[in-house]
């Protein structure tokens, strides 16, 4: 850890947590806009920590921040020069939307989680494409999402929208069907319904010139029979991958009082309260989905045990937003260290 960090986390902890949020990425976007400084402050991969999760498409390492935290795409390039080796920008809805009323993020320090009840505020599928444009250096995924006010009978519209607009410039692209914080969504992952979503968004792919791979974002409420379904739709429409998971709405097994929760109020639980059950929704995943179907492992990983972990249950990439926050900017170079060093040591065992 470095002293500025030391100095800068207390002051931007006592912040309200958005509010922190925008003053961090307002500095990621200074670093964002100047490629020299960009060059100066990266990382050298690596080499053995690169990895090519479908053919043709190289990552520099396995561990990427998760959609939410750059939901504009205004600092991937930034992220990336912190050791990340992919950002996932969204979720993009195809008009600009507002949001929920704040506040609506809280720190629980006591758990290393936050709450969020964001409700996919972003500048819209335009605006977004446009800061996209232009030669990148970072791998890039593109997460997808239907607006607030569409009713759920348009809700397939509003993906293929975003995802034609989006995803000429990605590396991979992902349905959201797992945020807690827009009513119905979650509905989604039905089996009847996430078969029409994806037959939708196959067809659109396959007229596409750019076809990057698809893959489904899914909640970690999701029982073994959802799972099944998933898994089967998966398999139906030779889809590239999984991530697992989003956010939980449950509360249960938190060290912070119960009146302290209970004033958040309602919103998606990320952090190291979602480590086991976003743990096991993988396995599950991997017992029914081989590789070479890609499985992305997020939720609740702060410690590299946590990332090997996931890496030992199956995952082929990583994502964490949470453990970055808490961890601070240096976070991923110190888990990409250590992962070097036992990957120079040993494969992965397979656990599940
Ligand atoms: C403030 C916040 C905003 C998020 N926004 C999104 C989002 O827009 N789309 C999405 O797919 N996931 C979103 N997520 C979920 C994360 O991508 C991730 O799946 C989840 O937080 C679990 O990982 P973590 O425990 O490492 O945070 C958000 C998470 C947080 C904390």
């Amino acid at each position: 850890m470095t002293w500025w960090w030391d100095l800068a986390k207390p002051a931007l902890f006592a912040l309200d947590a958005e509010r922190a949020h925008e003053i961090g990425l307002g500095v990621l976007e200074s670093v964002h806009a100047m490629p020299a400084l960009r060059r100066a402050i990266a990382p050298a991969h690596d080499p053995i920590l690169r990895v090519e999760p479908w053919p043709g498409v190289v990552f520099p390492n396995p561990l990427g921040l998760a959609a939410g935290f750059d939901k504009n795409a205004r600092a991937f390039e930034a992220l990336a020069a912190l050791g990340f080796g992919f950002v996932e920008v969204g979720t993009v809805t195809p008009l600009p939307q507002p949001g929920n009323s704040r506040p609506r993020m809280f720190r629980l320090p006591a758990d290393r989680a936050l709450v969020n009840r964001l409700g996919f505020n972003n500048d819209g599928a335009e605006a977004v494409a446009q800061r996209l444009r232009g030669p990148r250096s970072a791998a890039l995924g593109v997460n997808v999402g239907k607006g607030m006010a569409t009713p759920l009978e348009g809700a397939v519209d509003d993906y293929v929208r975003a995802w034609q607009r989006l995803a000429p410039f990605a590396d991979y692209t992902v349905v959201n069907v797992s945020s807690p914080n827009t009513p119905g969504l979650r509905s989604l992952q039905a089996r009847g319904e996430l078969e029409r979503l994806v037959e939708a968004l196959c067809a659109a792919r396959a007229k596409a010139a750019h076809r990057p791979p698809l893959l489904l974002k899914i909640a970690p409420e999701l029982d073994e029979d959802g799972i099944a379904g998933v898994a089967d739709v998966v398999k139906a429409f030779a889809l590239e991958g999984v991530v697992a998971t989003n956010t939980t709405v449950g509360r249960a097994g938190l060290r912070t009082p119960a009146g302290i929760v209970e004033r958040c109020g309602a919103g998606g639980l990320s952090g190291a309260p979602l480590r086991a059950r976003a743990l096991e929704v993988l396995c599950e995943l991997r017992l029914r989905l081989p590789r070479p179907t890609v499985i992305v492992g997020v939720g609740g990983i702060a410690t590299f045990a946590d990332l090997w972990e996931r890496l030992e249950a199956g995952a082929d990439l990583v994502q964490a937003y949470t453990g970055f926050i808490y961890g601070g900017p240096m976070w991923p170079r110190a888990l990409l260290r250590e992962l070097a060093v036992r990957l120079r040591a040993q494969a992965p065992a397979a656990l599940c």
